[in-house]
């Protein structure tokens, strides 16, 4: 299983994340991503078919922001 959280304390609104996976990630008005699975609280398991664009999205992160880990976040991305 994998989930993802985005670090909103460290995202510098690259938008980098939402063009390689769309599915996963948006971002706010001020440019700020979160994950749209489940409101950026890193609960809900990512599809299979989406995991290689999280790995692209994490690969292309500037800020290292895409957090990724086989256990739940709880909204927590530290
Ligand atoms: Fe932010 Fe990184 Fe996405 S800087 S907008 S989390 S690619």
């Amino acid at each position: 299983a994998a989930y993802t959280i985005v670090n909103r304390e460290t995202c510098i609104a690259c938008g980098a994340c939402g063009v390689v996976a769309p599915d996963i990630f948006n971002h706010d008005e001020e440019g700020l991503s979160f994950s749209k699975l489940d409101n950026n609280q890193g609960i809900t398991e990512v599809d299979e078919e989406l995991i290689e664009d999280l790995e692209d999205a994490c690969e292309e992160c500037p800020s290292d922001s895409i957090k990724i880990s086989d256990q739940p976040f709880h909204g927590n991305p530290e």
